[in-house]
């Protein structure tokens, strides 16, 4: 099993190279209007690029069940053997690696390449269907429940911010189901951002200061809300969710992956509840914390974030890669 150390010091800079990989490869098709292709090109390369860890991995969380993706597929095994024969840590895995397909597609903001990594046992095994979510940052940690009206998770987290709830910015899905959640923040005062795609990107600005976001509502992806998880477990911020479980054949997936109780409301803790998480995110496109792949003469560069939730630390890793020698004037950054 990883430690800790093991996590920090000898693997975060591998889970690094790991989204740098995916980013680039869908960076290169950005804007091509082809969205399965976009996401191909990150899964080919998150792949491939597992193939050179010194892990035991094992993906809970992918691309889908091992019948419908041909890789990165849940229960998939990856990392390279090691040469001695021992073994390698074992770490569970959840990865998306291009989140925001249509973002990548069409050239928004926003679209990132993400996993995230535990000991085994600490990232819930969600079914990849829709779950109910409010993000929001550190200082509202125990202040918003799932159950209560929006105006009252409005003016909770106002509070914890030290403002009023016409001051604050919440973040929704732009979906019909988001309807009556948007009539009830207009209504309640405060100002919204309606977001095209991309959930998992959202909560984790609005879990960091400055940004000028305050929350993220609504349903999105049990997926995204677990990888969302981890990032909140190493940045202290809070998410609250439930699996939104709405026919007998989910149902019974749902009690087949071990959830007892599919009507559960979860906290960054349980959806993610390892004594050892990392998170590493690297921009595809540009966004609030990361900029998107640019490519040049020479070769391109990389912004990517990593953090763990042991160390009091997130780093972000700017990163010039040369593809080729540079010319005579040396390197350029751009
Ligand atoms: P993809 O990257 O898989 O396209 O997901 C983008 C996303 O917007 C997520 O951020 C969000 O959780 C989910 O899709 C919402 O699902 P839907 O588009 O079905 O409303």
């Amino acid at each position: 099993m990883a430690n800790v150390t093991d996590l920090e010091q000898h693997l975060a800079l591998h889970f690094v190279y790991v989204v740098e990989r995916a980013a680039v490869a869908s960076a290169r098709t950005m804007g091509q209007g082809d969205r399965k292709g976009s996401d191909q090109a990150a899964v080919q390369a998150m792949r491939d690029a597992f193939e050179h860890l010194p892990i035991a991995g094992n993906i809970v969380i992918g691309e889908g069940e091992r019948d419908e993706a041909p890789m990165l597929y849940i229960g998939e095994k990856v990392g390279a053997p090691r040469e001695d024969g021992r073994a390698h840590s074992e770490v569970d895995i959840a990865v998306d690696p291009l989140e925001g397909t249509n973002l990548c597609a069409t050239g928004a903001n926003n679209a990132i390449a993400v996993l995230a990594v535990a000991e085994p046992g600490g990232l819930l095994h969600a079914p990849d269907c829709y779950m109910e979510k409010i993000i929001a940052g550190p200082a509202c940690r125990g202040a918003i429940d799932l159950d209560a009206p929006v105006a009252q998770n409005l003016k909770s987290i106002a509070r914890r911010l030290d403002r009023e709830v016409k001051d604050l910015t919440i973040i929704v899905l732009d979906r019909p189901r988001h309807a009556q959640l948007i009539e009830d923040i207009r209504r309640a005062g405060a100002r919204i951002r309606l977001i095209g795609d991309g959930d998992l990107s959202a909560g984790i600005a609005v879990a960091v200061r400055g940004n000028g976001v305050h929350a993220v509502m609504g349903v999105g992806g049990a997926p995204e809300g677990v990888i969302t998880a981890a990032a909140m477990r190493c940045l202290h911020g809070e998410i609250v969710a439930r699996l939104v479980v709405d026919t007998p054949e989910l149902r019974e997936r749902v009690a087949r992956m071990g959830i007892k109780d599919p009507d559960r409301v979860y906290t960054a803790g349980d959806l993610a509840p390892g004594d050892q998480i990392l998170f590493a995110a690297c921009g595809v496109t540009d966004g609030a914390l990361l900029r998107g792949v640019r490519f040049f003469g020479e070769g391109h560069r990389t912004h990517t974030l990593v953090m763990t939730s042991s160390a009091n630390s997130v780093r972000f890793i700017d990163t010039v890669h040369m593809d080729r020698h540079p010319g005579p004037r040396g390197v350029r950054l751009y």
